[in-house]
């Protein structure tokens, strides 16, 4: 951890060198800039700074499990707050490469929602987003921003604060609270988070060769699968080159018609609870029951650490979220002589409004295509090259 602390500051030197020549003082600015990183880096840190002490951001989201919470175990899918027996409904989803998510807008021209932190966007941008766990009952529980902000006066890093933000920067709450989220977000920017350095990295690099699998696998990610219509690699219809660094994503939101899942501790006590996704946004300006039951499209970086899978964890493995992609509407998975269906072999939507007909469903894939899938989605794991 300590050399890649070591290797931020130094790229982000060698940025601010190449790239900034608006300030008076570039050294000062240099270090200041690299300051305010391992300070976001000891906040995202600190388990200090929960109520009570014991959970910091980076145990919701470790760096060994893709900036995601590690699988505890199938039982409990979704995140424990701090206060033990407190669980919100959705699990960690990875703060890797967050920071490419533009800010929440509506596009007039696409006409739909795109951005956001958040499954449902309803974060604005990293800093906003970074605002929120600390208060947030289910997660580090402070009751207070004056709460937070008095344990980053006490804490070993308060000196570090003072000389990023200024000597007064923690005598204002409301200032020092806006500066600590200011300061998370500084770090999470970082080459930390988002390394680009998977076995697919290096394939587009040239530097590695996709096996038989991963290749096969990728071209029916583009092609037959259709996942590359909302997991795209770019605009429109222009093909991979070198130095693209695609995110599998276009950040706008749909209804998968993910399933509900009574393993989760919130649905398992609430059994007439429905997440509605970005209906529940509070920033929207069109009809909301249009965006029911819509989540964000999620990158695929790192996905193979990142398990359980959709905003409520129904899926447990890769292998399962291909097939249900593959044959939620299938008819082979009808009744016999067909009577009424099981609702295919899946359980009941979640949401059966606005779900996305087109794009899957029954994509006719045998089932060496899903594994095929599954090999090219695990090239995607970081780490391989430095
Ligand atoms: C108890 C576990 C927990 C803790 C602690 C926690 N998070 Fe999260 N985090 C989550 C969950 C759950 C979500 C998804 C919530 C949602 O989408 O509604 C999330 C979402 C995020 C996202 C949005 C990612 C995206 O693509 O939408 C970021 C960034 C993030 N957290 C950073 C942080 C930071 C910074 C902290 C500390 C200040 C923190 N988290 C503390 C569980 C946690
Ligand atoms: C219509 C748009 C769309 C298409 C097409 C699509 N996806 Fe998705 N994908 C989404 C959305 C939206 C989510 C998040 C759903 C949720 O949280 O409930 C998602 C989630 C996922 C996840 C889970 C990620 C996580 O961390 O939970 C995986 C894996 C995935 N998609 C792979 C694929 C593959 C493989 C294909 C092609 C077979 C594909 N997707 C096609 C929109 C799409």
């Amino acid at each position: 951890m300590r050399s890649s602390i070591k290797t931020i500051i130094a790229l982000t030197i060698i940025v601010l060198l190449s790239g900034c020549s608006g300030s008076d003082d570039p050294d000062q600015a240099i270090d200041i800039a690299a300051l305010k990183i391992s300070l976001g880096q000891a906040i995202f840190e600190d388990a200090g700074l929960s109520e009570p002490a014991g959970q910091a951001c980076a145990d919701c989201h470790q760096a060994s499990a893709g900036f995601a919470e590690p699988t505890v175990s199938s039982a409990t899918p979704v995140s424990e707050g701090v206060v033990s027996g407190q669980f919100g409904n959705r699990n960690a989803p990875t703060a890797a490469y967050a920071s490419f998510t533009p800010e929440f807008h509506y596009d007039n021209f696409e006409r739909e929602y795109i951005g956001g932190q958040f499954v449902d966007g309803c974060a604005t941008n990293l800093v906003t987003q970074a605002k929120g766990p600390f208060l947030n009952p289910v997660e580090m529980a402070n009751t207070s921003e004056i709460m937070v902000v008095e344990k980053i006066r006490s804490a070993s890093y308060a000196s570090i604060f003072r000389q990023v933000y200024g000597a007064d920067s923690l005598e204002d709450v409301g200032e020092a609270y806006n500066n600590i989220a200011d300061a998370i977000a500084a770090f999470e920017a970082t080459e930390l988070f988002s390394p680009f350095n998977s076995r697919f990295d290096a394939y587009l690099a040239g530097s590695y060769t996709l096996t038989t699998e991963e290749a096969n696998g990728f071209d029916i990610f583009k092609n037959k699968a259709l996942c590359t219509e909302c997991h795209v690699l770019k605009e429109g219809t222009q093909l991979l080159q070198l130095g693209d660094q695609p995110l599998f994503t276009n950040f706008t939101y749909s209804n998968i018609s993910a399933p509900k899942n009574p393993d989760n501790p919130v649905y398992g006590a609430n059994p007439g609870f429905i997440d509605i996704g970005l209906a529940a946004n509070p920033n929207l300006s069109t009809t909301v029951s249009l965006e029911k039951g819509k989540f964000r499209v999620p990158t695929l970086r790192n996905v193979e650490l990142t398990a359980p899978y959709f905003h409520n964890d129904v899926l447990q493995i890769l292998e399962e979220v291909v097939s249900f992609y593959n044959t939620r509407d299938a008819d082979q998975c009808w009744g016999a002589m067909g009577e009424i269906p099981l609702v295919n072999c899946w359980p009941e939507y979640e949401v059966s409004e606005n779900v996305d007909i087109a794009s899957m469903g029954d994509l006719l894939l045998t089932t060496q295509e899903e594994a095929d899938l599954v090999a090219f989605m695990k090239t995607l794991t970081d780490g391989y090259s430095n």
